[in-house]
């Protein structure tokens, strides 16, 4: 395997999208770096954005533009090196300007397939529609002049269907980024059984050059990520409606949100990071995973409705959150949506009641931003604190050390199941990928 040959002519379906711009942006910018090394000047190098919306798709050269020349000032002095022999470029901004050029010539923004025909790789991040990536993937494969190997970024449709299906022969592997890709260290890669093993060391040197964190997944739908998420999320909506026996929905849906961002030490609660990955994508995970794991059931109803509602989350082309279970008001929870009226109902007319209701944070508590910028202390202070938390007698820390043992169950099982190798690997996916503060699999509860 020739990692430079194949990183010569590469294309990127749905390449405006959440996490192909990512891509793009993360692989361009390796292209370019291979493209400027001397051995390699003279040959040219193609990276294909396909999409289906050409606005999007000039959106994305703004995007791709702005970010290389943030890239470019922060690396001037090695990109100072790499134009040494440039007597021409004598400001840094000479250099900035060029260096930006250079990546740019390799992009091609297009909004059919053709082109795709003359690529080595594939990456793809179309949305996720099981038949939309086969029908890609088939059409590709039927036309291309080489036997392209494809990189699919799936959040959770196994991997050895897709390449039953497209008749890929194994030249298909799952490289599953975080959102966002050019931020976020995590990187899932998935092997299906027929995955032929050049491709399997590519996926890995390539996501070593882009220094990621890898952890390899089984192919089982939803992989480690999702497979923890969903099920979590699902407790979560089961423990909501639970208690909502008892007092109004919109206070239910505030208590567990408030038991799983405080009492939880977690980055935020379990709604808001429905609301942030979309309660649509939610949704649509959950149907993908749900024929695939036979002894429970994936899916909840509360995403239904809210769908039927309308109410959908995920984000505004400018990176702001919509509303979702909860009303964001500057990135402010300021509200949540009560079903039985339609409406959102301002947190102000009853979250005192439910604080007292779920009593005080342990004496102990420490916030997850505090918990995550002292990685010396941290498993220490979070082990007073969990200890303090098991022994309190209020119903914020029931709900908490219940929700805590239930995380740590689906950890177990995801290696039970042999999604993941081991609880490290779980683990990891929840500290690197959902930015926890303590791996679910812990000694703690
Ligand atoms: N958003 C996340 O948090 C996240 C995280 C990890 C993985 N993923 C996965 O990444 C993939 C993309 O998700 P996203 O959130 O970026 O979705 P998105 O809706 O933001 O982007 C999908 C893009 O695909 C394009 N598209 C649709 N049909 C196409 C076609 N026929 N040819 C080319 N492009 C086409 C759309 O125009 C859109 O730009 C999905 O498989 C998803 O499961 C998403």
């Amino acid at each position: 395997m020739d990692y430079n040959e194949k990183m010569e002519n590469v294309s990127i379906l749905g390449a405006a999208g959440k996490m192909g711009s990512g891509i793009v942006l993360l692989t361009i910018v390796e292209m370019a770096d291979l493209s400027l090394k001397a051995e390699n000047k003279s040959k040219t190098y193609v990276l294909n954005a396909v999409d289906i919306s050409q606005k999007a798709l000039s959106g994305l050269m703004k995007y791709i533009n702005a970010q290389v020349v943030k890239i470019a000032e922060k690396k001037i002095v090695q990109l100072r090196k790499i134009y040494e022999d440039r007597a021409d470029l004598i400001e840094n901004s000479d250099i900035i300007n060029e260096y930006v050029m250079d990546v740019m010539n390799i992009l091609r923004p297009v909004t059919t397939l053709e082109s795709t025909y003359e690529s080595n790789l594939i990456f793809e991040a179309a949305s996720e529609n099981p038949d939309l990536k086969v029908k890609l993937f088939s059409q590709i494969n039927q036309n291309s002049t080489k036997k392209p190997w494809f990189l699919t970024n799936t959040s959770s449709i196994p991997i050895h269907e897709l390449d039953a299906k497209a008749n890929l022969e194994g030249r298909i592997i799952g490289f599953h980024f975080y959102n966002p890709p050019a931020v976020q260290k995590l990187v899932e890669i998935i092997n299906a059984k027929t995955t032929v093993a050049d491709l399997s060391e590519f996926a890995l040197m390539y996501a070593k050059n882009l220094r990621k964190v890898v952890v390899p997944s089984n192919d089982f739908a939803g992989f480690i990520g999702n497979g923890h998420f969903m099920r979590d999320a699902i407790y979560g909506m089961d423990q909501a409606v639970k208690l909502a026996k008892d007092i109004p929905f919109v206070e239910a849906v505030y208590m567990i949100n408030k038991v799983t961002q405080d009492f939880m030490v977690r980055p935020m609660g379990i709604f808001q990071l429905i609301d942030y990955v979309g309660v649509d994508v939610c949704q649509y995970i959950m149907k993908v995973m749900n024929p695939h794991v036979k002894d429970e059931e994936i899916h909840h109803n509360l995403l239904d409705m809210y769908i039927d509602m309308g109410v959908r989350g995920g984000q505004n082309s400018d990176g702001s959150q919509k509303d979702g279970f909860l009303k964001y008001e500057k990135g402010k929870v300021t509200a949540i949506y009560n079903p039985e009226v339609k409406e959102y109902v301002a947190i102000d007319t009853f979250a005192a009641a439910c604080d007292d209701r779920l009593g005080k944070l342990a004496s102990s508590h420490i916030t997850w931003k505090s918990a995550v910028s002292n990685q010396k202390t941290r498993l220490d202070v979070l082990r007073t604190y969990f200890n303090e938390l098991k022994e309190m007698n209020t119903v914020g820390a029931a709900l908490a050390v219940n929700y805590l043992k239930r995380s740590k169950e689906i950890g177990l099982k995801l290696v039970a199941d042999n999604v993941a190798l081991n609880t490290d690997d779980v683990n990891t996916v929840l500290l690197t990928g959902f930015f926890h503060a303590y791996g679910p699999v812990n000694d703690f509860i």
